[in-house]
């Protein structure tokens, strides 16, 4: 059994950007620039947004953490976001999720600029990668498939189970397994016979965000697990992912940890669709000249 060291590539991934960002300062005298929203003291929130502030902070981009009450209304949220939309510097805009109750996510993420949805949670996005067309792909499932590509597990006619069907992971990791030709079966908190269903999986997604969702007789010899899932044991207060580690990772064949699998990579990814963002920009910018 191998275990998926996603620190390791996102550093290497973040040493290439740094390279990027330093050549775009002296060619262009900008780098690419990043709005991240966050309403609310969620804890776990505050701490993946940190996260991301610091990777972008190390790579030379330029990041504001906009951290709002949880009392903030609908209106003021539509205004800040207006406001950097309107706002050429900015690449990049995320509103970081789960919202307070008051607040309705759909509205709040059609409201993101398209050319400024990094996150790939705009509608217009999500629709076409459910087209299998060009798109800004969300951060995690990209960042899966990359560590999927990295350890050159072939994906074409594997039998892929994705547990956990939410936009952010579930749905849109299930696509893009599809369009690299896997067989892809969806479960979630309804399936009946999880286990039954789980141990085809030559692929195991899991992204439920429940701890010891996924036991050793659960998969099959020689899986390749990729757990998603981040939970805080409130005792330990050390992270867990979905997976039970210390037995799964017996059988599986190559596993991510939790934490330092996905979680970095989804960073990166972030990263990399805000790089992109900025680059079309000045492209654009250069056609018009
Ligand atoms: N909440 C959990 N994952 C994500 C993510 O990738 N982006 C945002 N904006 N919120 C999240």
């Amino acid at each position: 059994m191998a275990i998926i060291n996603g620190t390791l590539l996102a550093a290497k991934i973040k040493t290439e950007q740094a390279n990027v960002i330093s050549r775009y300062q002296k060619s262009h005298g900008s780098v690419p620039s990043l709005v991240i929203i966050l309403v609310g003291d969620d804890l776990a929130s505050l701490s993946y947004v940190r996260g991301k502030v610091r990777a972008a902070e190390e790579i030379g981009m330029e990041v504001r953490l906009i951290h709002l009450a949880t009392t903030i209304s609908q209106a003021e949220l539509l205004a800040e976001i207006q406001k950097h939309n309107q706002n050429e510097k900015v690449d990049g805009i995320i509103v970081q999720l789960p919202l307070p109750e008051h607040i309705d996510p759909d509205t709040i993420l059609e409201s993101i600029a398209i050319r400024k949805d990094v996150d790939g949670f705009h509608p217009h996005n999500v629709a076409r990668l459910w087209l299998s067309e060009p798109c800004v792909q969300p951060c995690t499932p990209k960042g899966i498939m990359r560590l999927l590509h990295e350890i050159q597990i072939p994906i074409e006619g594997a039998n892929v189970v994705v547990v956990g069907r939410g936009n952010i992971v579930g749905k849109p990791i299930a696509k893009l397994l599809l369009d690299a030709n896997a067989t892809v079966t969806i479960a979630h908190s309804k399936s009946k016979n999880l286990a039954e269903i789980t141990r085809r999986a030559d692929i195991l997604v899991t992204a439920v965000g429940k701890r010891n969702t996924i036991k050793s007789e659960m998969i099959k010899e020689g899986a390749v697990v990729i757990d998603v899932g981040i939970n805080r044991d409130p005792i330990d207060g050390k992270l867990y992912g979905d997976a039970d580690f210390e037995n799964v990772s017996r059988k599986a064949s190559f596993i991510t940890p939790v934490p330092g699998g996905v979680g970095p990579m989804t960073i990166c990814m972030l990263l990399e669709n805000t790089i992109e963002s900025y680059e079309k920009k000045i492209n654009k910018n250069f056609l018009l000249k």
